[in-house]
């Protein structure tokens, strides 16, 4: 049984890895800005109420991270951070505040809480670290280059963070993901056949560190561009997602001869 930390735990991905690491036993704090929600989640699913604490965290509330991680119940062996905010980038190129918000919930507050958490050498439970991270800070695109860049940023820390933390053996996990079917992505048209489902990526959290996914994040960036081009120019046929049965059993068939989608690189 570990004590698994969630920071922004009121994101629809992280929920799910929420439902999984509690289902499988371990004690679950939930971070986050929306109590209830959360509470209403934990009710919906009937998960033990015993094995989860709820907490208040705001990820841009930068000075209250000391205190916030004193005053944790127990001390983690595993943290995911999963706070993230996206502006649309035809808003955040105009209005400044939006494009900080993404820099201050993405990248700052993410360094604040980490750099306080992983510099605990007190904390001899510390044993994994694992981010959210994004396709879209592999490449700059015209359609989201702002909210990209603070993935990017988010990424290289993470990097870092885990060669600074590996002579004390703990990991560091970046999940560098594709399009997911959840609120963050509220009102964007995306290709249906690319996005996956919350419970998907879940299973990539709590089983970070085994060995799922082989490409590396820019092979899966050309994988996601072409195959988003192909399915555009084929009215979506042909990009394989490997999340579905059919699109495993058409992998199987026709390995080599369509674009695949990767969605999740765990690095
Ligand atoms: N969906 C995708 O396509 C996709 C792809 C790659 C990476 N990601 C990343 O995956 C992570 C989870 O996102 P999601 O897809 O599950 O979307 P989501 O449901 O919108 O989750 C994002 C969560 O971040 C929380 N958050 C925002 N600002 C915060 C703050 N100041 N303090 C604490 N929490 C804050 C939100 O909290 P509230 O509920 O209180 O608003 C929300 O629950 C994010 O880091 C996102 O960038 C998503």
């Amino acid at each position: 049984m570990k004590n698994i930390l969630i920071l922004g735990a009121n994101s629809d991905v992280a929920k799910q890895a929420l439902k999984r690491y509690a289902e499988a036993g371990h004690l679950v704090m939930a971070a986050s800005r929306n109590m209830e929600s959360i509470q209403s989640f934990i009710q919906e699913n009937a998960l033990d109420t015993q094995k989860i604490s709820l907490l208040y965290f705001d990820a841009e509330d930068f000075s209250s991270h000391q205190r916030f991680y004193e005053s944790l119940p127990q001390k983690p062996h595993i943290v995911v951070y999963a706070a993230g905010f996206l502006s649309q980038n035809n808003i955040a190129l105009f209005d400044f505040s939006k494009a900080h918000q993404m820099m201050k919930v993405n990248y700052i507050g993410a360094v604040s809480i980490l750099n306080i958490i992983a510099m605990d050498k007190d904390n001899n439970n510390l044993e994994r670290i694992i981010g959210l991270s994004s396709l879209s800070g592999v490449r700059g695109r015209k359609s989201n280059f702002v909210y990209g860049s603070t993935k990017s940023a988010f990424t290289q820390y993470l990097a870092g963070l885990r060669q600074e933390l590996s002579g004390r053996k703990i990991t560091v996990n970046v999940l560098v993901i594709g399009y997911i079917n959840t609120k963050i992505n509220q009102g964007l048209q995306l290709n249906p056949n690319l996005i996956m489902q919350p419970d998907f990526v879940a299973k990539y959290i709590v089983h970070a560190g085994k060995k799922l996914c082989h490409r590396s994040p820019l092979e899966m960036e050309n994988h996601l561009q072409n195959s988003t081009m192909v399915a555009r120019a084929m009215g979506c046929p042909f990009a394989i997602n490997l999340q579905t049965d059919l699109g495993r059993q058409l992998h199987r068939k026709f390995r080599g001869q369509f674009p695949v989608i990767h969605g999740v690189h765990v690095g």
